[in-house]
């Protein structure tokens, strides 16, 4: 195969959602689909959860959330399928959004019963900022909730979407029949008898004619082409170019555990979801199908053996063919490097591989070289951009609690803070140290790790602040003023910048009227 069919085959891809929405019964049954993983029958799902998700952290076993980001990768109908796992869970908000800058697209998962949650608001608009695709899959139909329409609006109110239904249900919870799929005109019939089987399947190109009462009662045909009718003069008809820009998001519903409604939705997908996009740099904008190889760094992730120190660093190939034992330069540091292992990921499998593509993420075995950001290219000078830190919201102080494992405690601090674990500041006034986090687990995360990896331990004290924000100013003798009058909360990032900690909203609001010519960013790129 060509390298221009084999880029044009990619689809790279996360699916978001709030914890419990169905995202990981998702995953597996596309997996499924792409004989990724082998279930037979009605396994419980989260029996196949362990092999389906890279449970990389031991913590995350203890604690049942899902510390990591995994990939996983199979093919379905010649296409090359790269599922990017984001953590639901908030307190790991940063490493979703991260993951978030190495999809092409992504699916958006909504549980019917509970609508619109808070942190599915967080995500799309994290994706919103990239203009990334979406679609949307509604899921547990076959449980009683919102009203289909009502369900609509709030996608299209909460998340500044515009939707477009591809599919329609009919009735859900007891009464769910199955769905009408407006994309390929098709009757999917849902028995709740047979779990995990797929539906009866009917071609049916017009909805008025007489059959349908046969399939699914008069009550249910009746609504059924009322309820067509409204969704073709409310909502726009499918347009691929809107939805690739990210102004249109077509809406599947089924349900994940039942395997409803999950091969139209993937059959959808594979046929419109975008291949891989071009990439910014600060240099200059990267196609695809350039020859020459370039990638970035996006997220690093301990290994999982706790007696190795050594970490995974995931590389998102943005242009040319990644080629195993070949020297690239790695532009921060201004040397060669080669990768004798690079790994795929097939599911549960790791597997080394020879060449990679753009859209192809590839585990590159890492002993601390990279951090998140880093760009791998065959030789030229490029900085990818879109990769921020977010602003961190919850800080303590963090000091050394063994004086006789002060190397191990900064060591391992700094390798955590490069895999983007949480961020730490250091403050100009007394150089303490302030780790600064999305999400509370994360100090545990940090606390456990050190211990279990570094053979270090730390101590928290809290501290008092509500927002790290990143200063700049083009007036300097205003921003000069602002570091001396504020000087107890400002400290500096690992790249030196200057953050500013607020203490409280009330304090931003203040420093903004008093200093008007020094700008706020709540992201590390501006
Ligand atoms: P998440 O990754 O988004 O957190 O959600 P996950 O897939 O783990 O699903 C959360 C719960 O919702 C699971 O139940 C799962 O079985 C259930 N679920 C997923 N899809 C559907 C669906 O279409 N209909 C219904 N009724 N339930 C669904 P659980 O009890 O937490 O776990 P389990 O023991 O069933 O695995």
């Amino acid at each position: 195969m060509g390298f221009i069919e084999e880029i044009k085959r990619r689809r790279t891809f996360g699916i978001i959602s709030h914890p419990d929405a169905g995202k990981t019964t998702l995953t597996e049954k596309l997996l499924l689909f792409g004989g990724a993983i082998q279930v037979a029958g009605a396994v419980k799902s989260n029996k196949i959860k362990k092999h389906a998700t890279s449970d990389f952290m031991e913590i995350e076993k203890q604690r049942g959330i899902s510390v990591s980001t995994s990939v996983m990768g199979f093919e379905y109908r010649d296409r090359k399928i790269n599922i990017l796992d984001t953590p639901g869970h908030q307190d790991f908000a940063e490493d979703t959004y991260r993951t978030l800058t190495a999809v092409d697209s992504a699916i958006v998962v909504i549980d019917v019963a509970k609508g619109v949650e808070i942190q599915t608001e967080k995500l799309v608009g994290v994706c919103k900022t990239r203009n990334t695709p979406m679609m949307v899959f509604i899921n547990k139909l076959d449980r009683v909730g919102h009203d289909a329409f009502d369900l609509l609006d709030e996608v299209e109110q909460k998340l500044n979407m515009k939707v477009c239904p591809l599919s329609f249900p009919i009735g859900m919870g007891p009464e769910f029949k199955g769905v009408y799929n407006l994309y390929e005109s098709k009757l999917v019939l849902f028995d709740p008898h047979s779990k995990q089987e797929l539906g009866e399947v009917i071609e049916f190109r017009d909805i008025e004619s007489p059959e349908l009462e046969k399939y699914i009662g008069e009550r249910a045909a009746k609504k059924l082409r009322e309820e067509i009718e409204l969704v073709s003069g409310v909502y726009p008809e499918f347009n691929l170019e809107a939805y690739q820009n990210g102004l249109l998001n077509p809406v599947f519903f089924g349900s994940a555990v039942n395997n409803f409604g999950v091969k139209e939705l993937l059959d959808c997908f594979v046929e419109i979801a975008p291949s891989p996009k071009s990439s910014t740099t600060e240099q200059r904008i990267i196609q695809p199908e350039e020859t020459k190889f370039t990638g970035f760094i996006f997220k690093i992730h301990a290994n999982i053996d706790p007696n190795h120190r050594d970490r995974i660093a995931f590389l998102r190939i943005c242009s040319g063919k990644f080629e195993r034992g070949k020297n690239y330069l790695h532009v921060r540091h201004g040397k060669q490097y080669r990768f004798s292992n690079p790994t795929s990921f097939m599911a549960d499998k790791k597997e080394v591989i020879d060449e990679a593509f753009p859209g192809d993420i590839v585990g590159l075995h890492d002993t601390g070289k990279f951090v998140i950001g880093d760009s791998l290219t065959e030789g030229e000078i490029l900085k990818f951009t879109g990769i921020p830190s977010f602003a961190p919201e919850i800080f303590k102080y963090v000091d050394n609690a063994d004086p006789l494992k002060s190397k191990q405690f900064s060591k391992g601090l700094e390798q955590l803070m490069d895999e983007g674990v949480a961020q730490l500041f250091t403050l100009k006034a007394n150089g303490r140290k302030v780790i600064g986090t999305v999400g509370a687990l994360q100090f545990e995360v940090i606390q456990h790790r050190l211990q279990h990896e570094y053979s270090a331990s730390c101590r928290y004290e809290p501290a008092n602040f509500y927002k790290a924000c990143w200063i700049s100013s083009e007036n300097a003798a205003e921003l000069a003023e602002f570091n001396r009058r504020r000087s107890q909360f400002m400290c500096t990032d690992k790249h030196g910048r200057d953050v500013f900690l607020a203490t409280s909203q009330w304090e931003l609001n203040a420093a903004e009227k008093a200093f008007p010519d020094v700008k706020y960013h709540f992201t590390s790129e501006f």
